[in-house]
């Protein structure tokens, strides 16, 4: 590791990567005065709750640690509610947090290891509900010039775990404070066949939901303060009907889901879990036991362990069923 500021107790694959600099970062004010003091043409990287996210053993320049706290009640007309997060926020506690409050809508995102900041760029989403759906608006400073921005719904081009945010057009942009509408008269949302089978009829209130996902996530995801992961290591690729019908003739039990009018999405853990991979360990990091799109750290410390296993699980998809997978988290440092 080159000498720096150790980030390992700052990202969930608890790799041993180091930072130059690295600043705390409480208040958008303090953020573009740090933007301001940066040598000319110096992008800082950013950091959240660091669980999405496989850090390349040293970041060069500054590092900034997303910390801005605080919930704010905007609006509230007895059924929706709207509410600004700082970004760095726990987002766990956040959903828990709107549970107790009455402000439906986020239950089936419980236990999403990370920031409230990091939600919108992957557009967090299971058990049915994708965190755009709950989104009015995104603040952000752009990481270069310190310009302020609020970018509607629209500007945030949410899609299947991802956004603008994840695109040049977006990239440069650090997320400062989310802003929700969440409402008291929500309906449960209990369709998602693995959240429907735990739920008697009896059972269909917001507390069984909130309840019936973190068990059924503790069950099934490793929990990343004690075995290194981010959850899902690659994205269900999204292809189009066309390529799915000439899938489907080879191998029709592939798990397929509805994604747009004209493309579906097929589950990369059961393209990844027929061809053998789970148990299998390379150089410290293993493939889930118990979920075949998960990867765990069993020693590793380097992004290098996890981008080689990665690569080979890929290429084995592409080469038994022509279909490409794409990395969930996102790399920071040089190899991104
Ligand atoms: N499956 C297998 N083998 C496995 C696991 C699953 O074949 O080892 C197949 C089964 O057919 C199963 C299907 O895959 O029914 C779907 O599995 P699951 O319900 O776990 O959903 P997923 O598509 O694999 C996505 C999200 C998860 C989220 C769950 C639940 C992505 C990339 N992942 O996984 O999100 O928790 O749905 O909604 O979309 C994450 O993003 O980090 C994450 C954990």
């Amino acid at each position: 590791m080159t000498a720096g500021i150790g980030l390992t107790a700052l990202n969930t694959l608890q790799l041993h990567a180091s930072a130059e600099r690295l600043v705390t970062l409480t208040s958008s004010d303090q953020l573009r005065a740090e933007i301001a003091a940066l040598d000319e043409g110096a992008v800082p990287h950013v950091l959240g709750g660091g669980s999405n996210v496989i850090l390349c053993d040293h970041l060069p320049g500054t590092t900034m640690l997303m910390a801005i706290k605080g919930r704010e009640v905007l609006s509230d007309d007895d059924t929706k509610v709207v509410i600004r997060v700082g970004a760095g926020e726990s987002w766990h506690d956040f959903v828990v947090w709107c549970h107790h409050q009455g402000f439906h809508g986020l239950a089936n995102l419980a236990l999403i290891p990370g920031s409230v900041g990091g939600a919108p760029i992957q557009n967090i989403g299971a058990y049915g509900v994708e965190v755009a759906d709950c989104i009015e608006a995104v603040h952000a400073v752009h990481r270069q010039t310190g310009e302020r921005a609020c970018l509607s719904l629209e500007d945030c081009e949410f899609r299947y775990r991802d956004s603008v945010f994840k695109h040049e057009a977006g990239a440069e942009w650090i997320i400062t404070e989310v802003d929700f509408v969440l409402d008291r008269e929500a309906p449960v949302e209990a369709n998602y066949p693995t959240l429907r089978a735990r739920l008697s009829k009896a059972e269909l209130t917001h507390d069984a939901v909130l309840a019936a996902v973190i068990s059924i996530r503790r069950e099934r995801l490793p929990d990343p303060v004690i075995t290194p992961n981010v959850g899902s290591f690659f994205k269900n690729p999204v292809i189009s009907q066309q390529d799915i019908d000439i899938l489907r003739q080879n191998f029709p039990e592939v798990p397929v889901y509805p994604a747009s009018n004209d493309a579906v999405k097929i589950s990369a853990a059961w393209l990844i879990d027929q061809l053998g991979w789970r148990g299998e360990e390379r150089d410290g990091v293993k493939v889930s036991d118990d979920h075949a799109l998960v990867l765990e750290g069993c020693g590793a410390r380097s992004a290098a362990a996890w981008l080689a296993l990665a690569a080979d699980i890929a290429a084995s998809v592409k080469e038994a069923y022509d279909v490409s997978l794409e990395l969930e988290p996102r790399v920071i440092g040089a190899a991104g």
